[in-house]
């Protein structure tokens, strides 16, 4: 729908792509996904590297856009980049099954598109299609924001949706025969595609609340060029029914009624509901941010990019990007700022995406158009862990790697049972040492891998050695084998998970 490209990739793509420069790569994978390289890690986070994150890295030093499943060592467990771009890789609830679910589609908030035309997927444990969402918008498609799943019920999905709309824009310097980007919310049975909500952002917000100067961004002159007044990026259900919605070109997030779709009040903007009180009255308030969640009855996280690039100008209104925390006081209509997360080592603004979640004890922020996450204690604030998706190197950064919002899970609630087998390659070096290189795409249970051999392809039994999974991939050495191998993958226990093709050893070449 929308043909032009967010600045932050337009103005920075001149030295990019770099495709096949730092992309880790496999002998027995043809995937080649950027490593997640780690910078901190705390003595005591993860001990048993049971952590998975969920991300969707994308840009253009991204060879094979894909879902990706890092584990906390930095290795990749998951990509599948037959599905291509996607967004908002995470771990739900649908029909009483932990799903994954994601977007795909045409559209990038960090590098492409700004809004997304493409379908909300569920795929179920062994990596199958289970089930697509779409909006219901002839005018834009499905976008690329939001795709929650309405808990505790597991039947209705959120989701975003843009579609250019004409209106006359002169109350904020515009053209009077202008177009409107409309935000459209829906909450969609998932089973069968009906609407049971439907809102839109020009019912509802006045055009001055916007902070996305038309004079700098799009010029609102046609459908293509429409102007983005209202942004929004995360929508939440609360458990009255209310919808929490975070809109980042008005600095707002909204609390709607479920019944008629009146605006309850507005945190933050021009117009907020909320006096800010407390000690940190400067970090109390936010911008351009994202992913703004309910954390019990009266705590809202969100992400605070605190920048943005409108056309072609950055506008930088904080020097970090932070995850924060807000209490409210409902009654009195006061706001206080009570948590706050510093990126580091590296740290600076965001200009686009991000996310702040909470896992148990611990928050796990994502840095968006900056490919960092960080995880930190949720009381002390301490910082437990901080990567970058790719390399650590800025060069790549606004516009080459970036990452919507990352989700975690762990081996211990997602459990990858992938329909596929092992794979396998056994190559000699130049030496002529023999090595059999073996990975599971998504299977999360192996511990350990055993290699057989046998004489001829019928007669592969006998087991040559067994080792511990190293990674992704896990070399083992081929000394002594006979004609043929396969190679078994072990869970902890010692249950064969699943073997391999039986492959030919190749032969000695001549010096
Ligand atoms: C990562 O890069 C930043 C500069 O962008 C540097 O300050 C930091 O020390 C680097 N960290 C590591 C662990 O290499
Ligand atoms: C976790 O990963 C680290 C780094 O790869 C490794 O040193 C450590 O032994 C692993 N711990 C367990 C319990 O596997
Ligand atoms: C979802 O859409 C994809 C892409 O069009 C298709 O391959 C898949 O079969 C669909 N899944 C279901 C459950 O309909
Ligand atoms: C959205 O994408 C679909 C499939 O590629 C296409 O048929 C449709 O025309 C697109 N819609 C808009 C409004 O661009
Ligand atoms: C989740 O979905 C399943 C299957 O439809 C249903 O049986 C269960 O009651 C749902 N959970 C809740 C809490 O509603
Ligand atoms: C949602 O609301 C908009 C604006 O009021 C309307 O144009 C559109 O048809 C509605 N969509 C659905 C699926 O009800
Ligand atoms: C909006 O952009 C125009 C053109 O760059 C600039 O002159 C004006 O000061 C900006 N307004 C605000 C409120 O930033
Ligand atoms: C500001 O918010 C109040 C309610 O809190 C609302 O009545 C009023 O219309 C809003 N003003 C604008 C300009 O949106
Ligand atoms: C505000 O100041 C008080 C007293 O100096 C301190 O105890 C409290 O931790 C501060 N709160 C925040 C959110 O910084
Ligand atoms: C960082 O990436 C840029 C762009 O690909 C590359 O030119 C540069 O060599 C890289 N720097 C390091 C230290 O790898």
């Amino acid at each position: 729908m929308r043909t032009k490209p967010l600045a932050v990739a337009a103005l920075l793509s001149t030295s990019i792509p770099v495709h096949a420069v730092f992309e880790r790569t496999y002998h027995s994978s043809p995937l080649a996904i950027q490593p997640l390289t780690v910078l901190v890690r705390a003595p005591s986070y993860d001990p048993q590297n049971s952590t998975l994150f969920l991300v969707c890295p994308t840009g253009s030093a991204i060879a094979q856009p894909s879902p990706v499943i890092y584990d906390s060592t930095g290795e990749l467990v998951w990509a599948d980049p037959t599905i291509g771009g996607c967004n908002d890789l995470n771990l739900q609830t649908y029909n009483g099954k932990k799903v994954l679910t994601f977007w795909a589609g045409n559209g990038n908030p960090g590098t492409g598109v700004q809004v997304g035309n493409g379908t909300a997927r569920i795929f179920d444990e062994a990596y199958r299609s289970v089930a697509n969402v779409s909006a219901v918008n002839p005018g834009g498609g499905t976008d690329l924001h939001e795709f929650r799943i309405v808990q505790p019920e597991n039947k209705t999905a959120l989701v975003t949706a843009y579609t250019p709309v004409p209106a006359d824009l002169s109350v904020v310097g515009g053209p009077k025969e202008g177009w409107y980007l409309n935000a459209i919310i829906q909450e969609v049975d998932i089973a069968s595609g009906r609407v049971l909500f439907n809102w839109t952002s020009f019912d509802h917000i006045a055009l001055t609340e916007s902070y996305n100067n038309i004079s700098q961004a799009e010029d609102g002159l046609s459908s293509q060029t429409a102007w983005d007044a209202v942004h929004i990026n995360s929508i939440e259900k609360d458990s009255h029914g209310n919808y929490l919605i975070s809109a980042r070109h008005t600095w707002t997030v909204y609390n709607i009624d479920g019944r008629d779709g009146q605006i309850l009040w507005r945190l933050g903007g021009k117009n907020s509901s909320f006096t800010v009180t407390g000690n940190d009255t400067a970090d109390a308030q936010f911008h351009w941010q994202h992913d703004a969640r309910w954390r019990g009855s009266n705590v809202i996280s969100l992400f605070d990019d605190g920048a943005a690039v409108l056309g072609g100008t950055f506008v930088i209104n904080e020097p970090v990007a932070t995850g924060k925390f807000f209490q409210l006081d409902l009654e009195r209509k006061t706001v206080q700022l009570v948590n706050r997360f510093i990126p580091a080592p590296n740290a600076g603004p965001s200009f686009a995406e991000g996310s702040t979640e909470v896992y148990g004890s611990q928050v796990v922020v994502g840095y968006g158009s900056n490919p960092w996450l960080t995880v930190h204690d949720l009381t002390t604030q301490q910082l437990l862990f901080s990567a970058v998706i790719g390399p650590n190197n800025s060069t790549l950064w606004l516009g080459g790697i970036t990452n919507y919002r990352v989700y975690q899970t762990s081996t211990n609630e997602f459990i990858g049972r992938p329909q596929t087998t092992p794979a396998v390659t056994a190559e000699r070096d130049s030496l002529g040492a023999l090595s059999v290189y073996v990975s599971w795409n998504g299977a999360t249970q192996v511990v350990n891998y055993a290699l057989l051999t046998g004489a001829d392809a019928g007669s592969v039994k006998g087991t040559l050695r067994t080792v511990q999974r190293t990674g992704f991939e896990t070399q083992i050495s081929g000394e002594g084998s006979e004609g043929y191998v396969q190679v078994a993958a072990l869970a902890k226990d010692g249950s064969v998970l699943g073997t391999s093709a039986v492959v030919p050893v190749p032969t000695v070449p001549l010096v």
